[in-house]
């Protein structure tokens, strides 16, 4: 097996872009540059063949997808799993490529590797460069923290992902702010059940809520939002907190529930977010596929009157809760 040291998972969670390599066609120089091996290989053999970059002296072995296939349903916890995988190797500069070709077809029969040469470069900037302000509706922006407003009376919220789901690029998010966006949240109780990063909630805040919750199976994901809060200046109404203590503590007692997280997971959770709602309450559902919006629909519609909207291939479902076919 390859050591977590020597193989190095993207923890991305949509169609893998390559976060932090670039290549680039120039000779290996003297100083870090490093010979970078491709490999696409199924599914299946995706372990067997980062074993192998890593038994053969990789580096780093990176996994992302081979296409624009959408990997969303194993959001942090978990493992991208892509039908096709590309697996990039990145070994030092002097290793020699006939070696490793002649290696890999050992250890991978019929597997072409591609070669080239990454330089070396300031990775902390390639990585920041990535981000840019995002417009997300009139008057709410996301800004990264190192770069100025482009329009300061704007509500700007400053997010950093760390290691946990939402810079607010994805589209899933972004229906979800646009739709806190034609909210009035004056007094409001709002809950971002999946909370990721905490942008859905702060943004809450930002955008006038009384008071939010952030809850989310990821522990990881409560540190990077109580961080995100602090950095947006709204911690002091903001609480994180387990699922389990969600449902303890404000049964019947939210005004807004957001909860972008898996089709699947909003049928399984049906009866728990209900249940945490007041009557008359707003609820927006995303991280559902548009293929996947009907049968959300047909578990939530019973009780809420629904409104759908599509964005890329992503759908958000909002609504007001009614206690209609609930108990009493
Ligand atoms: C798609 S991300 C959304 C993050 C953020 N709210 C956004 O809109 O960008 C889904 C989040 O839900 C969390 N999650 C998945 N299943 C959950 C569950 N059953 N209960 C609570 N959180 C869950 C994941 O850990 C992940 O952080």
């Amino acid at each position: 097996m390859a050591t977590p040291e020597s193989r190095l998972d993207l923890a991305a969670h949509v169609s893998g872009s390559a976060v932090g390599t670039a290549r680039v066609d120039v000779a290996v120089g003297d100083t870090m540059d490093y010979l970078q091996v491709e490999l696409t290989v199924d599914l299946d053999q995706g372990d067997e063949a980062a074993d192998a970059l890593a038994t053969l002296g990789a580096l780093s072995v990176t996994v992302e997808s081979a296409s624009d296939e959408a990997a969303f349903d194993v959001a942090l916890p978990g493992e991208p799993r892509w039908v096709r995988q590309k697996l990039v190797g990145l070994f030092a500069p002097e290793s020699d490529r006939d070696d490793l070709a002649a290696a890999i077809s050992t250890a991978l029969p019929g597997e072409e590797p591609v070669f080239s040469v990454l330089a070396d470069r300031d990775w902390e900037r390639a990585w920041l460069d990535q981000f840019s302000p995002i417009r997300i509706a009139d008057g709410l922006w996301i800004v990264p923290s190192w770069i100025d407003p482009p329009e300061p009376g704007a509500v700007n919220l400053v997010i950093d992902p760390g290691l946990a789901f939402g810079t607010g690029t994805h589209p899933t998010t972004r229906l979800c702010l646009e739709a806190l966006t034609q909210l009035d949240l004056a007094d409001k109780r709002v809950l971002d059940y999946g909370c990721g990063s905490g942008v859905l909630a702060i943004a809450a805040l930002r955008l006038g809520a009384a008071e939010a919750i952030a809850t989310d199976l990821d522990p990881r994901a409560l540190d990077a939002t109580r961080a995100n809060a602090e950095e947006n200046r709204c911690g002091d109404r903001l609480l994180t907190m387990d699922p389990d203590s969600v449902d303890r503590r404000y049964a019947g007692g939210v005004d807004v529930l957001i909860a972008n997280i898996l089709a699947g997971t909003l049928v399984e959770l049906q009866d728990r977010l209900l249940a945490l709602l007041k009557p008359g309450g707003v609820v927006l559902l995303s991280g559902i596929l548009a293929d996947q919006a009907d049968a959300v629909r047909r578990c939530y519609g019973a009780h809420c009157v629904l409104e759908r909207r599509d964005l890329d291939d992503w759908v958000l479902l909002s609504g007001i809760h009614s206690r209609e076919g609930l108990p009493a």
